[in-house]
């Protein structure tokens, strides 16, 4: 067992802002590059070896205008040696090289030759190439509203162990008519990224070879079912503190953990208001006493400091510190409010954000019912899979171009996955509860209780969602505005490698009809 690390100890690192190397007609053109490096993540613990994109952990980010196209050329400088254990049985993993990449921008509405295909991978200086690899530079359009999304790997069977590594960072979309709305920018807007993590007593990262339980039989390594950190990082430092100011704050939260979900908390009674989620402003501002995020997720708050002067306020976790004494992820940072006010806050917390139309008003082509089932592999361990396909059966899922289709999660199993479509912000219309055991028994679904509408702060426009156990959790999306192959898939990156993820295709009728 690692020794204790005292929290609250190193100040909230500040992330840089990426500068492009050229601006022209066509947009903002940056050059990302993963390198290995080494960094001290807590002021008691050895520096840590990571992968991280420009050598940072998190990576760089990316500030974009609505409409103002963004190009990245993500170069691989990787060793050829793997940081963490690769399990070489799942998806014939032993045929491919052992360090390869492939980002995604997760929350863009991009081509999918520029979305980060898993199979689009690629090795060092782009020696070696995925089936899918047709190119170097991706293009992001931004013609979406503001948000904040996030870049990371997606490699073929190895997405959990390069982004534990840390090939993570964020992507913020700006457009104006957020910026109408005066809300606290600049200085007092701060993303924030939590993810957990565990060490080894020299500082290297742990991440296990096998499961707790192996069997003999078992591959070494071998994938874990899932995988819980006993340690809390916000932008990349363990468990750190923020100076504030008495006024209001606008922090962009990401969960960007592999298996982990957060309760967030704030003690001394501070509240919450909730302005966004994953795809943009709400339509109003939202009160709320904690907040839940499932990985993947993003939440958009205001936090007022502005009547605790002197005090110290805890970021908790209340999904942390259950029945371990030992658990320590039930606190994440804090905040001081020890700096003095170096202006009036002038900004603004409008109850109004912003107009969302609802989907429900299109016409819906095609109702899908898409089960989240357990399984298990040869070796009896367990095996997660989307309407029991595996990622290399042909394509079910293939909406046309511009059509609206809604997808109901059927989750058979005993806990929550994550549920994220790429290309798409989708609306959550409900969650529907069914009888499990009478499920496992005949396999009928039989209702228990009415649908219920999402919570206030998820009725906005959403790319992951938690799919409860026995329920039925129904979205509605438009596919547009491109079509081609995407994917989709449980966002606890220890289920999205085996096996639950699937390739979709947008079907665009004309393109057909050439051919
Ligand atoms: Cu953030 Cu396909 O993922
Ligand atoms: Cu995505
Ligand atoms: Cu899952």
């Amino acid at each position: 067992m690692r020794r204790k690390l005292e929290k609250f100890v190193d100040p909230l690192p500040e992330i840089r802002l990426l500068k492009p190397y050229k601006k022209n007609k066509d947009g903002a053109h940056y050059e990302m590059t993963m390198k290995q490096f080494r960094k001290k993540l807590h002021r008691d613990l050895p520096a840590t070896t990571l992968w991280g994109y420009n050598g940072q952990f998190p990576g760089p980010i990316i500030e974009a205008n609505r409409d103002e196209p963004v190009h990245v050329t993500w170069l691989n400088q990787l060793p050829n040696k793997h940081l963490l254990p690769v399990d070489l049985s799942i998806h014939g993993l032993d045929q491919m090289p052992a360090v390869r990449t492939v980002v995604h921008l997760h929350g863009i509405e991009t081509k999918s030759d520029s979305d980060g295909h898993p199979e689009a991978w690629y090795t060092n200086n782009f020696r070696e190439t995925g089936p899918a690899f047709s190119r170097k530079t991706f293009t992001y359009p931004n013609h979406q509203r503001g948000s904040l999304l996030w870049y990371h790997d997606h490699a073929m069977g190895i997405t959990r162990l390069n982004v534990y590594a840390g090939l993570a960072g964020m992507y913020i979309l700006r457009d104006k008519q957020e910026e109408a709305l005066n809300l606290p920018a600049e200085d007092y807007e701060i993303p924030l990224m939590i993810t957990d993590r565990s060490f080894n007593d020299d500082g290297s990262l742990f991440y296990p070879s096998q499961p707790d339980d192996a069997a003999v039989n078992l591959p070494n390594p071998s994938i874990l079912p899932a995988f819980n950190g006993d340690t809390i990082l916000v932008n990349g430092k363990i468990w750190p503190y923020l100076e504030v100011e008495p006024r209001k704050y606008r922090f962009r939260i990401l969960n960007a953990s592999n298996t982990r979900s957060y309760r967030l908390q704030l003690d001394s009674n501070t509240l919450f208001q909730q302005i966004g989620s994953d795809g943009g402003l709400l339509r109003c501002t939202v009160e709320m006493e904690e907040i839940s995020f499932q990985p993947a997720e993003r939440i958009d708050v205001i936090i007022d400091f502005s009547k605790a002067a002197g005090q110290s306020i805890t970021l908790k976790n209340d999904l942390g510190e259950d029945a371990d004494p030992n658990d320590e992820t039930g606190e994440i940072m804090q905040f001081r409010v020890t700096k003095s006010l170096k202006n009036k806050d002038s900004s603004h917390l409008p109850s109004a954000l912003s107009v969302i139309p609802s989907l429900k008003q299109n016409n819906v082509s095609a109702i899908r019912y898409l089960k989240l089932v357990g399984s298990s592999d040869e070796f009896d361990r367990p095996l997660l899979l989307l309407n029991n396909k595996h990622w290399y059966d042909p394509v079910t899922e293939n909406p046309q171009l511009g059509s609206t289709e809604i997808w109901g999660f059927t989750n058979t199993t005993n806990f929550s996955h994550p549920i994220h479509i790429h290309l798409v912000q989708f609306q959550v219309l409900e969650h529907q509860p069914f009888d499990l055991e009478q499920y496992n028994i005949d396999g009928k679904i039989i209702f228990t209780g009415p649908p219920q509408p999402p919570a206030a702060n998820n009725r906005g426009w959403k790319d992951t969602i938690e799919a409860p156990a026995a329920n039925i959790t129904r979205v509605i999306a438009k596919f547009a505005p491109y079509s081609g192959e995407f994917v989709w898939h449980c966002h606890i990156l220890e289920h999205e490698d085996y096996d639950m993820m699937r390739p979709y295709i947008v079907v665009d009728e004309d393109e057909y009809d050439e051919k």
